[in-house]
């Protein structure tokens, strides 16, 4: 039963888009499993530019069928407009796209109380992308949520909806002083959205199950990074889902036993979005070489990602969590322009080596790289589609990272296009 699980290996943005998308010709169902409109999964085809929020990107393949998973949760609004962009650009869903019933909605008090929260002076703030994400899954797991198929049953989303708002409205009106919201004009517009989407509505968890019996080639599309999972990332500056690979079972329902590969995508380099610990930031101007090289603004809220050298400890730990079996390592033509490369290989903490990654956020927020350097190799590797072609500097690089981290880089991305594709 053949399962393929792409995870992002750092803090998001490693370019899992492109890598989805390129996989996605050899498979059946590409699906997502948690994770909201909070990704940004950008895909160039034949030079245009998409990005994708919630849609999984196996979608630019015509006729693919896209699953979005039990585990995900779904702002109506943005999937209708998702849709609508995609269908202007020439993109249809038509019989291609499926949400589960199970899914959990983003409704706007979550939006609401995702700002609120993010610019109230007694909150920390995450910077998250203010999609409503953490209040949605909040109250997931509060069991005072609504999900997709709450919509069908009009007095039951009504109910809900109300016993969720009241202490929402409590908190937005005496805690941060905002106006609390009416919950008649939002049951009218989820109304609408539920004839809207009515016909994607389905049980995926019996699809994705059926599929990995008839033996279908299922490609998991994981959304941010392994250091934003709510268990094993940088606490409290993370994201509120399961990223790593038990998310998958569980945001699809399906058993681990249908797992064949996991790839872990990995920037040639690290970013960030937000606020939290990231050890080989660098804040002068090799930092600000790298963003401008690599366009590193943020494909969701358009901010300028933070950056720095590859961090091997934050990979180690990556594949040996996730069980990744290969590495799909991007962006390698950022680092062309570069005189000398850097790549940490371990922490110290207050001046001492440490072992590994320090699992309490004060330590780990106190954690400075040991790097070792590499030549640069001074030419142009874009567009590169052949492993020998590379540089040997370059290539040596690659290797150096796979012995680091412990996993094959299968897969080196030279460019956004399709065609910068390298396979091992
Ligand atoms: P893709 O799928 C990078 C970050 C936010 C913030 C934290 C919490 O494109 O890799 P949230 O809105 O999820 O509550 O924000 O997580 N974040 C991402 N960073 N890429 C993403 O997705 C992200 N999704 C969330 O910047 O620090
Ligand atoms: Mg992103």
């Amino acid at each position: 039963m053949p399962l393929t699980v792409i995870v992002g290996v750092q803090w998001g943005d490693e370019g899992k888009g492109k890598i989805v998308d390129a996989l996605s010709r050899r498979v059946d169902i590409v699906a997502r499993y948690q994770g909201g409109a909070n990704a940004g999964h950008t895909v160039v085809v034949d030079g245009n530019e998409y990005v994708l929020h919630l849609i999984p990107s196996g979608i630019l393949h015509s006729g693919k069928q896209c699953v979005i998973g039990s585990g995900v949760v779904v702002d109506p609004e943005a999937l209708i407009s998702e849709i609508d962009h995609l269908s202007g650009r020439g993109f249809s869903i038509e019989g291609s796209l499926a949400v589960s019933g199970k899914a959990h909605l983003i409704m706007p008090y979550h939006k609401m109380m995702d700002n609120l929260s993010e610019n109230s002076t007694s909150s920390v703030k995450i910077g998250t992308t203010g999609r409503g994400i953490g209040p949605a899954y909040s109250d997931k797991t509060a069991r005072l949520g609504l999900c997709v198929n709450d919509l069908y049953h009009p007095e039951r989303f009504r109910n809900r909806l109300e016993a969720a708002l009241r202490p929402k409205n409590a908190l937005i009106e005496n805690f941060y002083g905002a106006k609390p919201l009416d919950p008649e004009p939002i049951y009218e517009q989820y109304m609408k959205y539920a004839e809207r989407i009515k016909d994607l509505v389905a049980d995926c968890g019996v699809t994705m199950r059926q599929a990995l019996k008839d033996g279908k080639e299922v490609l998991a599309e994981g959304a941010q990074g392994v250091m934003l999972d709510i268990d094993h990332g940088t606490y409290p500056f993370v994201t509120s889902s399961s990223t790593t690979i038990g998310g998958v079972f569980s945001g699809l329902g399906v058993p681990p036993t249908s797992l064949t590969e996991v790839i872990g995508v990995m920037k040639a380099y690290t970013t960030r979005v937000g606020e939290g610990p990231f050890p080989t930031e660098l804040l002068d101007d090799t930092g600000e070489k790298l963003r401008k090289e690599g366009g590193e603004f943020g494909a969701t809220t358009g901010r300028p990602r933070r950056c720095g050298w590859l961090d091997a400890v934050v990979g180690r730990f990556s594949v040996e969590l996730n069980g990744v079996t290969q590495i799909a390592l991007t962006k390698m033509d950022v680092l062309d322009a570069f005189d000398e490369i850097k790549i940490c290989t371990s922490y110290e903490v207050d001046g001492k080596p440490i072992d590994g990654m320090p699992e309490d956020p004060e330590l780990f927020a106190k954690a400075t790289p040991v790097y070792e350097t590499h030549p640069g190799w001074k030419s142009n590797t874009a567009a590169t589609a052949s492993y020998y072609q590379l540089p040997d500097n370059a290539k040596r690089y690659i290797e150096r990272v796979e012995e680091l981290v412990g996993a094959k880089a299968s897969i080196v991305s030279t460019g956004q296009g399709r065609e910068a594709t390298i396979e091992r």
